[in-house]
């Protein structure tokens, strides 16, 4: 076992309230990863996924804080893709605070930190992109919906942002993938859309995907 498994395995931390795992870097050169599960998952599912996408990049990886019939999420929903949109706002905020504190706990202060959110959790990454773009240094949305339409446009000049869309998906539907990618172009991002023909879950070509995009970006740490 190497040692990142091993510490993955340790009891999760906890960090503003945000239970979490924290998987610490091998490579010097990595970006951290923010890994952000979707509804029912938590702090452990998607570090298989964040080993996959990042060689030796340390790993972010906070559980949702609100529970819908006990499952995991990171914000409240009035119903599928029905958005509580003042909860998401604050949760938003307080996901960027843990952010915060986890560069300064974690020594990650300067590196870029790149969010890898599947499903809820990729919406509430397009949430910090919208409402606290400085938590982000770019981001790889798998299956993401709008998460709201903001008042005004976010500052995102730069900012490499992945979106992970299926041709079939049901509930992060096409038109959403592309009115997305609209919002953050508009923004000044540089944005990529990867399709595959499959619905709301993630086939191995679309990690392969995120896993080349990831290593053709040159990331910088915006400052804050
Ligand atoms: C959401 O609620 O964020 C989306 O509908 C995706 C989901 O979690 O099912």
């Amino acid at each position: 076992m190497d040692e990142s498994n091993s510490r993955a395995r340790e009891a999760p931390a906890s960090l503003q309230g945000f239970v979490h795992r924290f998987v610490p870097g091998r490579e010097p050169g990595a970006p951290a990863l923010l890994l952000l599960h979707g509804t029912g998952g938590d702090e452990n599912g998607l570090l298989p996924l964040g080993r996959m996408l990042g060689d030796g990049a340390p790993l972010l990886s906070p559980r949702g804080r609100v529970l819908e019939r006990g499952m995991p999420r990171f914000f409240r929903r009035l119903a599928e893709g029905v958005f509580d949109v003042e909860d998401l706002k604050v949760r938003t905020r307080e996901l960027a605070g843990f952010v915060a504190a986890a560069r300064e706990a974690y020594d990650l202060e300067k590196k870029p930190m790149v969010a890898v959110g599947f499903s809820n959790g990729a919406n509430i990454a397009a949430s910090l992109l919208l409402l606290e773009p400085e938590a982000l240094d770019a981001a790889i949305l798998l299956r993401a919906m709008v998460p709201f339409e903001p008042d005004s446009p976010p500052r995102l000049a730069g900012t490499p942002v992945l979106i992970g869309a299926g041709r079939n998906d049901p509930i992060a539907r096409p038109a959403m993938a592309e009115r997305l990618a609209e919002l953050f172009k508009s923004a000044g991002a540089e944005v990529t859309i990867e399709w595959d023909g499959g619905g709301h879950s993630i086939g191995p070509s679309q990690v392969d995907a995120a896993r080349a995009w990831l290593g053709r970006t040159e990331l910088r740490r915006s400052a804050s």
